[in-house]
């Protein structure tokens, strides 16, 4: 068997001990590529003033990391430009934050063609390629103009958006036409599946689109059966793959942190108060801002609950250069302070506001303690906070998870999770105030069947079936 080459923006890379960092994602696919060789490339992270040098090559095992710098105009142009002005909101359907430049989009194109520069002499004839998110859907392209032939693969980590948002965006046909360069395209959902193809047809590129029973598409519970698609002159695959975590290394971790430091001072410092977490990158799109109006709505409804209860909100920065993002880190901590000023008493905080990063270890412990998990992104690709939270959960004594509709998670944890719509303060503060009072029977029976779904379906599943649909190709087209 060939080797897997895994491309992406970032590259999780392992420590001095050669050991990966602890996501799910990064020791699942390091694992993969252990079993039989391979290279991770991407990004260094590292900017420079002028032009970048050659790649940096690390082998650990029988794995080589290749992280490439690049300079400030190309770190300006393709991650805080193109992908995260851009691509970012659009598929987040947030076209009011879209900001287009063509300059811009130029620096897009050209990282990705500087990736397929450096990849191409590395890579043999029966080699596998694994690209993975929106910073680099053109990369297949580049590297078919180059003469690969190998398999392709493209896992978008974000949602497709439908067409109408989608059309929106300048370029958009180069960036959907782009795709039928892979092999096999998977997305977190069907509904994604389903927009993309949505796409394919407005466009009036899709030749050719088949379910998996050859028949007419067929959108539905199709996980992993996918679409076989005819399109811009290419067969191609596309399917539903929902990522999951790595749930019995995190329930254990879990279970072994409550007793220890940070985890047990936290406990003792609410005084028997009821904890509400919510734990996020400072974005846009995870509904932050709502979460607290819908908190501070619960308190407003349920006077004989203030007091009793505490919420931590955890948020660390994130992509601090783009405008929206900085802008975000100043209105959320006003927002705490004031929703704090309004309710808090010369006893309690109503909130407390973690504006930093935690570790794997401290975070399982905090979910573990808390009574309900507050997930409630606008939109998200799938949301790996919300599986994380049911997760670490003790069995007999299990918190209950209060997820967005629009999380990719919800279809996995329908009948688990208490559902709510972030959009709707009312609502989302009747779920909190649900989750808070639902009787421990029901929640162990809630929880029990998130669990079952997410012990089935682990990172380590998703790798595989990724993995083993990329291989087989499209030769079911
Ligand atoms: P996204 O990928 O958009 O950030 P996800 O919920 O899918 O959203 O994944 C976020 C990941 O980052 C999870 O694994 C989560 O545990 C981790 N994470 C989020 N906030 C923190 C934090 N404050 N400290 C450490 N890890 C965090
Ligand atoms: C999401 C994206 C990832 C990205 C991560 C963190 O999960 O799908 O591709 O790596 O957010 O964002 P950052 O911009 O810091 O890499």
């Amino acid at each position: 068997m060939g080797r897997l080459i895994v491309v992406s923006n970032r590259v999780p890379v392992p420590d001095r001990n050669g050991n990966p960092p602890a996501g799910g994602l990064a020791v699942a696919v390091h694992a993969a590529l252990q079993s039989d060789g391979g290279i991770w490339m991407g990004w260094s992270g590292e900017t420079t003033e002028g032009e970048p040098g050659p790649p940096t090559v690390r082998q650990e095992g029988n794995i080589s990391y290749v992280l490439s710098d690049l300079s400030q105009t190309d770190v300006d142009e393709y991650y805080n430009g193109f992908a995260n002005r851009v691509l970012w909101p659009i598929f987040h359907l947030r076209l009011d934050l879209a900001e287009y430049a063509r300059r811009e989009m130029a620096g897009y194109f050209r990282v990705n063609r500087l990736f397929a520069e450096r990849l191409v002499p590395m890579i043999q004839p029966d080699d596998v390629i694994w690209v993975h998110d929106y910073h680099l859907i053109p990369l297949a392209d580049e590297l078919r103009k180059r003469g690969v032939t190998n398999r392709i693969g493209f896992f978008l980590h974000i949602p497709w958006p439908p067409a109408d948002i989608m059309f929106a965006m300048p370029i958009y046909d180069t960036i959907l036409r782009s795709l039928a360069s892979y092999d096999l395209i998977g997305f977190q959902t069907d509904y994604d599946l389903e927009n993309f193809i949505g796409c394919l047809r407005r466009e009036g590129c899709g030749d050719q689109i088949r379910g998996p029973d050859g028949g007419d598409i067929a959108v539905g519970n199709n996980t992993g059966a996918g679409s076989w698609i005819r399109a811009c002159g290419r067969d191609f695959a596309a399917a539903a793959f929902p990522i999951g975590i790595d749930t019995a290394r995190f329930a254990s971790l879990a279970a072994r942190v409550t007793a220890r430091g940070q985890v047990r001072d936290m406990r003792r410092s609410l005084e028997g108060r009821a904890l509400i977490i919510g734990v996020d990158r400072l974005d846009y799109s995870k509904g932050i801002a709502q979460r607290i109006d819908a908190y501070e709505r619960f308190l407003q409804n349920n006077p004989d609950d203030r007091e009793r209860v505490t919420m931590l909100q955890v948020a660390p920065k994130s992509r601090s250069d783009v405008p929206e993002y900085r802008a975000m880190q100043d209105a959320i901590a006003t927002q705490c302070g004031q929703v704090n000023g309004r309710h808090g008493t010369i006893n309690w905080v109503p909130i407390r506001y973690v504006n930093r990063s935690l570790s794997r270890a401290i975070l399982a412990g905090l979910y573990r303690e808390a009574r309900v998990g507050l997930v409630t992104p606008l939109r998200d690709g799938m949301n790996l906070v919300a599986k994380e939270f049911v997760a670490a959960q003790d069995p007999e004594d299990p918190g209950v998870l209060v997820l967005s509709r629009f999380a990719g998670a919800a279809r996995e944890l329908a009948g688990g999770a208490v559902f709510c719509n972030p959009y709707d303060t009312d609502q989302t503060a009747s779920a909190i105030a649900q989750a808070l009072s639902m009787p421990l029977a029901e929640r162990q029976e809630r929880w029990q069947r998130m669990m079952g779904r997410l012990l089935d379906y682990d990172i380590t599943h998703w790798c595989r079936d990724f993995m083993t649909a990329l291989r087989q190709g499209t030769d079911r087209a």
